[in-house]
């Protein structure tokens, strides 16, 4: 069935996708059979093993993907066919009729809730309307988005509707990109950035509108902000706070915020025919790509929207399509196929926005982005397969996941919807109605009670806000979770004894990175080894580094190999930048080396953007030449809980909970089994692999972490034992119950 097409070319690009598709049909097939039959739709989520598996075959084909997306942008997508005008646009959407009222109702109350169906014109237009009446002469209005990517795709749209640059009236501003100025006006955000000004100005006084937007994502950031704006607003009484939302949780958002008034844009939305599955199918990205191939070939003319859980998926998802477009027989119309995710280039990103000409049909695979943050228009067909990826970690062991998970009705509902914004739409839902019905969550869980919390509660802290227990959260997280997150910043030195920040922590906290990470790079400008430790902690911040193409594996690994260093994947990483610096930063270079140029620019923009702010808190950047002990030290004081001692059968146990793990083959210490070492990552695929691996000393450990770690009873063991025992000091807290995480529960 697969020739092989000349290398490079865009059949052979082709040809390899088909390859890398069946080695995933064979890992989704296999682990079917693991399940023997008994199918319903939790057990249809893959095991980690299986998604890691997965993620291996997509990052191999993403490289090839590169080549292809180019060939498939260019030159055949045509100009945009703009008929109305942007004012005409502006005035047709559903929010325009009710443009007054509204300003109204904002000037009335203090705090509004907006719902509206999307696309009704919310974030795009109350921004400007507020402005146009005048609002933004007392302070910027600031709308605030859970994605990076809706934050800067909207900013560029208000742009162009007032007719100004970005960073002009109009800007936005994320993490690490500023592009707003003293004209600014109308800044988008995400959560995440207005969170950390207000670690810096408590009352936001810049500010005198803010629109929490997509409030019903329920966005760790955002339920962290629900609360601080509550307080803020009862501080300043000219701060207006709008939250808007796409679904019912409006009661509940009125309830939180002192029982103020829900505006309600009406939606001009048509009735969605809903179609389910008879079976579950057991693969559930090949029976998306069969269904939108059936309406295509079948339904009369609108678009198409399918939903997948992540940009791997979607590439092979696209190129699948591709494929089988491609080798259709007969006068087949055209079909344009358009990814959509975070990930990708902001001029791809727009390509999603330009109206498909006639006799032409455009299908946009989508992450869940297309839910809610961004609006399509000329959809009639939506295919939701019903997975999203979500971020899952584990209070107990520490460990962070992305796993895929079945969404909730409520997220259903708004997919359907999208089918129905200009005409009677369709929706094929691939489960059935018992799946929907039984298996389906009402509502997603909220982020806040599933993530990882070290990050908010250092940040909380630092603003002053100690009982977290008393935090008045809309739907608090578990105290377990909170308790695991102050053990482990009290570890790091950024809380003391009683739970109160102490100076490393506030220092820490004005990092836009993982408390892990922050340590790290404090302790690499006090241990002066800063310049080294900047460049790994970059390297460390982007995936695939190296290049491993299948028929070039010994070639690519012999070269790896050269970069090896004795010490560990973190010195190799920092061997592997300065050798491609001295090579004036040439692709070439990178190119016979097996290095992917990409990341290696990601890694240097990174790398300066982690320079910016360690000039900014002068914290010294300085070379410590080849003593790469102080490198290593530096690296411990942040990451200490990863450390590992070597198992006597084989591999190796983590300190903290005695897990298996073993050091993984790609790793400079592959083989060469040093008695302790820490890790980077781990991750889970046939053996659980500890990635990036270093070595260390056991003495370290409870010298740079005494809050964590402390020697063995010199009681108990052998002499030899003895010397070596290091026991961690965790279940700390959770043991004093009455530990200072709620001082009204310990006054009960
Ligand atoms: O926030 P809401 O979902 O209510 O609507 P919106 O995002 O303000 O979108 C209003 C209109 O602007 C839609 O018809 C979109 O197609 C259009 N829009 C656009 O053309 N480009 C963007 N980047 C965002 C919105
Ligand atoms: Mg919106």
């Amino acid at each position: 069935r697969i020739t092989s097409a000349p290398e490079g070319s865009m059949i052979r690009v082709a040809e390899k996708q088909m390859e890398l598709a069946f080695e995933r049909r064979e890992i989704r097939e296999q682990q079917q059979k693991n399940l023997k039959g008994n199918m319903s739709l939790t057990s249809t989520v893959w095991t980690e093993d299986t998604v890691n598996r997965l993620d291996q075959v997509n990052q191999r084909s993403s490289q090839h993907l590169q080549e292809w997306k180019l060939l498939s942008m260019s030159g055949s997508i045509g100009k945009p066919s703009s008929t109305n005008s942007i004012s005409e646009q502006r005035q047709s959407l559903p929010i325009y009729k009710l443009r007054n009222e509204l300003i109204k109702s904002i000037i009335d109350n203090q705090i509004l809730i907006v719902i509206g169906e999307t696309g009704s014109g919310k974030t795009t237009q109350i921004t400007q309307y507020l402005a146009e009446s005048g609002l933004s002469e007392k302070g910027i209005i600031g709308c605030t988005q859970p994605r990076r990517v809706a934050a800067i795709s909207v900013a560029k749209r208000v742009a162009e509707e007032v007719g100004c640059n970005v960073g002009q009236e109009v800007g936005y501003c994320i993490r690490f990109e500023d592009r707003t100025s003293k004209d600014t006006s109308v800044k988008y955000m995400t959560d995440g950035m207005l969170l950390r000004e207000s670690l810096l100005d408590p009352n936001l006084s810049s500010y005198s509108v803010i629109m929490l937007d997509e409030a019903h994502e329920r966005n760790l950031h955002t339920d962290v902000l629900f609360a601080l704006l509550k307080k803020v607003c009862e501080r300043r009484k000219d701060l207006k706070l709008i939250v808007t939302s796409a679904t019912l949780d409006a009661e509940k958002f009125s309830t939180y915020f002192f029982e103020c008034p829900i505006f309600t844009i009406p939606g001009r939305t048509f009735p969605v025919d809903i179609f389910y599955l008879k079976t579950l199918e057991a693969d559930y990205l090949s029976a998306a790509i069969e269904t939108v191939i059936k309406i295509h070939l079948s339904q009369p003319k609108g678009d198409i929207l399918l939903f997948l859980t992540g940009q791997e998926e979607i590439d092979t998802a696209c190129q699948k399509l591709f494929e089988y477009m491609r080798n259709l027989e007969g006068d087949v119309p055209e079909l344009r196929i358009l990814p959509i995710y975070s990930a990708l280039p902001s001029e791809v990103q727009s390509q999603i926005f330009i109206p498909t000409p006639p006799g032409c049909r455009k299908c946009v695979v989508a992450t869940n982005i297309a839910e809610t943050s961004i609006t399509i228009d000329g959809i009639f067909y939506v295919v939701d397969p019903g997975f999203v990826k979500q971020n899952c970690y584990n209070a107990k062991t520490g460990i962070d996941s992305l796993i895929v998970v079945p969404i909730s009705q409520a997220a259903a509902r708004q997919r359907a919807g999208r089918a129905g914004r200009i005409g009677p739409g369709k929706c094929y839902r691939l489960y059935t109605e018992s799946c929907f019905q039984n298996e389906m969550l009402p509502s997603s869980v909220p982020e806040i009670q599933r993530t990882n919390l070290g990050n908010t509660v250092l940040t909380l802290k630092a603003m002053g806000i100690n009982d977290l227990m008393a935090f008045d959260f809309m739907d608090p997280p578990s105290s377990q979770s909170l308790v695991s997150a102050m053990e482990r910043l009290h570890a790091l030195g950024a809380l003391d004894e009683e739970g109160l920040l102490t100076r490393l922590g506030r220092k820490m906290a004005e990092f836009p990175l993982e408390p892990q990470m922050s340590k790290t790079l404090i302790a690499s400008a006090d241990l002066r080894c800063s310049d080294e430790v900047l460049t790994i902690m970059s390297m460390l911040s982007v995936s695939s580094i190296f290049y491993r193409p299948r028929e070039k594996q010994d070639q690519a690994d012999r070269k790896k190999a050269m970069f090896f260093q004795p010490e560990g994947d973190h010195l190799m990483l920092l061997n592997v930048f300065e050798a491609w610096r001295n090579s004036n930063y040439s692709n070439t270079w990178c190119f016979e080396h097996f290095i992917q140029a990409r990341s290696m620019k990601r890694v240097l923009e990174i790398r300066k953007q982690l320079l910016t702010i360690m000039d900014r808190y002068k914290l010294d950047v300085v070379s410590c030449g080849k003593n790469y002990t102080l490198i290593r030290k530096a690296i411990c004081s942040g990451y200490f809980a990863h450390a590992c001692r070597k198992d006597l059968q084989e591999g190796y146990c983590t300190l903290v909970d005695n897990q298996s793990v073993y050091i993984h083959p790609g790793s400079s210490l592959f083989q060469k089994n040093p008695g302790w070492i820490l890790y980077h990552t781990l991750i889970m695929t046939s053996k659980e692999y500890a990635r990036d691996v270093m070595t260390v000393e056991p003495k370290w450990l409870y010298e740079l972490a005494p809050n964590f770690y402390k020697k063995a009873n010199p009681e108990r063991g052998s002499k030899k034992k003895r010397a070596e025992k290091i026991e961690p000091l965790y279940n700390k807290y959770a043991e004093k119950d009455e530990w200072r995480i709620s001082k009204r529960k310990r006054m009960k």
